[in-house]
């Protein structure tokens, strides 16, 4: 595999000249995905990094033809949001072969050879599945007996949405044996999704008391179906979600959502740091995991933090 020279790791590579970061995004699915987008893009700037970006628009095959893309273009560094965990081993490759180093950003893959990226800086999706069994024990405390729960997960393969439901299973299967998923299915992360599933799940369960969504925009949608069927969000169906956008900081100081499990999409300073140590050659230093660090948060508190919420 052809080596590059290492850079300085103050943004600028070998000879003085910007480190170029070729960035393939999951796509514009959320709000969470927006703010993310916006602080790569910003963080690469004031790091003096030049950037290359595309949106893949939750298509695989288009993040595979960016990666190619970028091996094509020589850039110094590629990072990805892998849109699904597995089918990359190809692609990690003929980056590796490239001498590209890859970092991992936001979402994990499976691979059998751990050394096809240098690191992952992103969540912990299983504890924030955990955290938000958690969750709802406060938002429950006092109830007894079955509760019927219905979950949006977000796209099918991918590490958030596999992880979060793992989290959340595993506390429900030590602690809650009472507690019963009646509907599970995904939403895709988005609005548009989370209304329609969430339509369906009210249709063939209109006795559900308990509403998982894997992140904010699949609540919100799901809030207009609840409200559509005569139900009040957050009264007659309790909403847990992950991430702790701007709108989802809303609906909770509403009453609507009754507790959030932050998942910070501001990674963009941390990764920008990460592409210099990588391209200073020294990647190795690294852990290989760069988790971030978040809090939950829940009715009682939306309406203090609103004001101070940065996306
Ligand atoms: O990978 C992070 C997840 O992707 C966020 O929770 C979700 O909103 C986004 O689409």
């Amino acid at each position: 595999c052809a080596k590059k020279s290492p850079a300085k790791s103050d943004g600028s590579g070998s000879a003085g000249k910007p480190i170029t970061l070729g960035f393939s995004q999951v796509g514009s699915e959320s709000g969470w995905r927006a703010a993310n987008t916006q602080s790569v893009k910003d963080s690469a700037k004031a790091a003096g990094i030049n950037l290359k970006f595309s949106d893949a628009q939750q298509k695989q095959e288009n993040q595979i033809s960016a990666i190619r893309s970028y091996i094509a273009q020589k850039v110094d560094v590629i990072s990805f949001s892998p849109v699904v965990v597995t089918g990359w081993d190809t692609v990690l490759k003929e980056a590796k072969a490239a001498g590209i180093p890859v970092i991992l950003t936001d979402r994990s893959v499976e691979t059998s050879d751990p050394s096809l990226y240098v690191t992952l800086v992103g969540s912990d999706f299983e504890s924030e599945g955990e955290r938000a069994a958690h969750l709802l024990e406060k938002v429950l405390a006092g109830h007894t007996g079955t509760v019927k729960i219905a979950q949006l997960e977000g796209t099918t393969g991918a590490a958030p949405a596999i992880e979060r439901a793992k989290g959340f299973a595993k506390i429900m299967k030590a602690s809650h044996p009472d507690w019963k998923i009646i509907a599970s299915q995904s939403g895709d992360f988005t609005r548009a999704g989370g209304k329609q599933v969430m339509a369906a799940f009210l249709q063939a369960h209109p006795d559900i008391e308990v509403l998982f969504a894997h992140n904010d925009d699949m609540a919100i949608g799901a809030i207009q179906s609840i409200q559509a069927a005569g139900k009040a969000p957050g009264k007659d169906i309790k909403i847990i979600s992950c991430d702790g956008v701007h709108d989802g900081f809303v609906a909770m100081s509403k009453g609507q959502i009754n507790a959030i499990v932050e998942c910070n999409p501001l990674l963009g300073p941390q990764l920008m740091d990460t592409v210099k140590t990588v391209h200073a050659g020294k990647g190795s230093t690294l852990p290989r995991w760069i988790k971030t660090q978040e809090s939950d948060y829940t009715a009682d508190q939306a309406a203090a933090a609103l004001p101070s919420r940065k996306y």
